[in-house]
């Protein structure tokens, strides 16, 4: 459907956060290429376009970041930050950290992630409301991360405090590049861990040997310890936190879902890959254009910015029947994850947080409405959520 008015995108733009469907659909129909000159970056929004330009890291390179205010800072970001790094760099210090994310090591944790939940929905086990983002979307993901570190139970708190801090932006804001590495937290626990090595994350960052881009082998330094931590952090935390509230949020708007997971929980995992397809946490990805490219006969120039709206090719008819419609049952093939080379390293880890929460919400919640009027969606520039989301639970 095409209106008079050109159609105007504004990332930052907090009253979108509601529901951005619409003009995604637009941007994917009416301006496939689409340039915002207000904040001077180009956008592309079909699947293809996305996949196309997530694989090409030659061209739409990571080295500046991937957040659009971090590439428009032009800030200098330190080695090992994975995430904001390109081949052939990038692959040593993914190959290193790929090592500590083995299946194995994931599984090990799933008893672990189980215990935590319970422990946290017992408290609220026969209330008539409760918040589900207070009770177990903001704490489970950095305690399964302080989980895959070795960080001491005692302690875990604190470093999700700090890490919240350092990502939670005012709605509609912009990360402050200054605070996107949170190191800090981590030095004690490093200094305290190399005197209680064991089976742990920390441990095997502290002791694996590798070859570095110069060709030497060696152990990585504390520094470069501390940034993995960091990056592991923060890109595990928010985003899988954000899941859960939108499972709590879809599973309330589509109640006959609810009740076919509750009737058969085998169904959870394909439900939770529907989930991140329809609701995914992180919208959109950017990236610093190195050489002019072109998409639908536009030209993209050298030194520009662009962003990957995930959310929108996640929903482009092209490539999914009925996008619109919510649906378990679809085999999803979403790209919340990301694509190529930077490929979420954490997707089994979130998947099997995902699975774990679901199953033991519906095993003593079977049955719940949301307080619409109390719940609180966010969109930062990085992720889009529930900050908070009371549920009301039938039959309490
Ligand atoms: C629902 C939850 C999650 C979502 C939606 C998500 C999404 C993403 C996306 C889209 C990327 C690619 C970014 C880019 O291309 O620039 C990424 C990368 C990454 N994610 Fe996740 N993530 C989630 C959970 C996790 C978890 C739980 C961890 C670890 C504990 C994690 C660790 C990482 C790391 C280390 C990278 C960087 C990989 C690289 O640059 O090679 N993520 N994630």
């Amino acid at each position: 459907m095409t209106t008079a008015e050109p159609v105007y995108w504004d990332p930052f733009d907090a009253a979108l956060a509601r529901d951005p469907y619409p003009l995604y659909a637009r941007l994917r129909e009416e301006a496939p290429l689409y340039y915002n000159d207000r904040h001077d970056f180009y956008a592309v929004s079909r699947y293809t376009d996305c996949q196309r330009g997530l694989a090409d890291w030659q061209t739409f390179s990571s080295a500046r970041g991937d957040i659009l205010e971090i590439i428009q800072a032009n800030i200098e970001l330190p080695p090992g930050t994975l995430i904001f790094e390109d081949p052939p760099v990038h692959d040593i210090h993914r190959r290193l950290l790929a090592r500590l994310f083995t299946p194995r090591r994931i599984a090990q944790l799933e008893p672990q992630i189980r215990a935590f939940c319970e422990r946290v929905l017992e408290p609220v086990a026969g209330a008539e409301r409760f918040d589900l983002v207070e009770a177990v979307g903001a704490e489970m993901p950095m305690r399964v991360i302080g989980m895959l570190l070795g960080i001491p139970e005692a302690d875990q708190p604190t470093y999700r405090d700090r890490t919240d801090a350092a990502l939670e932006t005012e709605d509609g804001g912009r990360i402050d590049h200054e605070e996107i590495l949170i190191t800090e937290g981590f030095q004690e626990y490093l200094e305290w861990r190399k005197k209680h090595p064991s089976d742990d994350l920390m441990t095997e960052l502290m002791t694996a040997e590798f070859e570095d881009e110069t060709g030497q082998r060696r152990t990585l330094t504390d520094e470069e310890v501390l940034t993995y931590c960091s990056v592991v952090a923060g890109a595990g935390n928010e985003t899988t936190g954000r899941l859960i509230g939108w499972f709590g949020a879809l599973m309330a708007r589509y109640p006959e879902t609810r009740r076919e997971l509750v009737a058969d929980p085998s169904l959870i995992p394909n439900a939770i890959e529907e989930i991140l397809r329809f609701e995914p946490t992180g919208p959109f990805t950017a990236r610093y254009v190195t050489k002019d490219v072109e998409f639908h006969g536009g030209t993209v120039p050298a030194g520009s910015a662009i962003l990957f709206i995930q959310a929108a090719a996640n929903r482009d008819p092209r490539r999914f029947d009925d996008p619109d419609r919510f649906d378990i049952h679809r085999v999803s093939q979403h790209m919340s994850f990301g694509v190529g080379a930077h490929y979420c390293l954490g997707a089994a880890l979130a998947r099997l947080e995902g699975k774990v929460a679901a199953e033991e919400i519906l095993r003593r919640f079977p049955d719940w409405e949301v307080d619409w009027d109390a719940a609180e969606l966010a969109q930062t520039s990085t992720v889009r959520g529930w900050k908070t989301l009371p549920l009301v639970i039938r039959g309490a």
